[in-house]
């Protein structure tokens, strides 16, 4: 099969929130450098894989092509704004198959369960953004295994990756960014 190269995207809190409680991203999560660093990344990766509420909720300008989570595709299905997939119903080396029949950089920006189902599936990287000294009480938390406390970096460091140095992208905060690799 064509090599596919699988990208991870997130901005969490210091105690690993992407969402409050209500599922949307609270101010506190939004950093202008954090989204050109995404924006310069999504720039060069072929698909965008996100969970439904995160398409609904996030329109699409540049129209990049959208792979979108949900239980109500048959599998893998083309519609106007991207492809619908089932991963219940296809697996995913099938679904990115159809996709990118000739390989390619896949960007992943969750939301949780995405972010676990990718867990298993494999990261390539992993880009972790940090708003340091914020806390999102009672938030939708980056990974279910932060739910029971354990932290970002444990997890995905059991999941074969390992930190590059930490990088400040905004001294405000400070906002840091720190990207693991395979
Ligand atoms: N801080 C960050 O970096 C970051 C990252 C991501 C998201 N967010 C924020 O988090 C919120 C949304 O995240 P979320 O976790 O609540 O929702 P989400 O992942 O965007 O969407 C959840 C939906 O995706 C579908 N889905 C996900 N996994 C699936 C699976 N394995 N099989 C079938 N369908 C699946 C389901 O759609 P159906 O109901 O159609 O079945 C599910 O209801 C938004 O506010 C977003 O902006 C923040």
């Amino acid at each position: 099969m064509s090599r596919i190269e699988i990208h991870g995207y997130a901005i969490v809190s210091d105690d690993e929130r992407i969402a409050d409680a209500a599922g949307r991203t609270p101010d506190v999560l939004r950093n202008e450098a954090d989204w050109a660093y995404f924006q310069a990344e999504l720039n060069r990766s072929e698909v965008t894989v996100l969970g439904r509420l995160g398409h609904e909720a996030n329109p699409n300008p540049r129209n990049r092509t959208r792979m979108i989570l949900s239980s109500s595709s048959r599998g893998i299905e083309r519609r106007p704004d991207g492809w619908w997939w089932n991963p219940g119903m296809l697996p995913w080396a099938e679904a990115i198959r159809m996709v990118l029949p000739h390989g390619g950089r896949v960007a992943v920006p969750g939301g949780r369960r995405v972010f676990d189902l990718f867990l298993d599936i494999g990261y390539d990287a992993f880009h972790l953004t940090r708003a340091e000294g914020i806390l999102v009480p009672g938030g939708i938390a980056l990974f279910s295994a932060c739910e029971a406390g354990r932290s970002a970096e444990a997890v995905l460091s059991e999941a074969g990756l390992a930190p590059d140095p930490r990088q400040v992208i905004d001294p405000a905060g400070p906002v840091s960014l720190v990207v693991w690799r395979k």
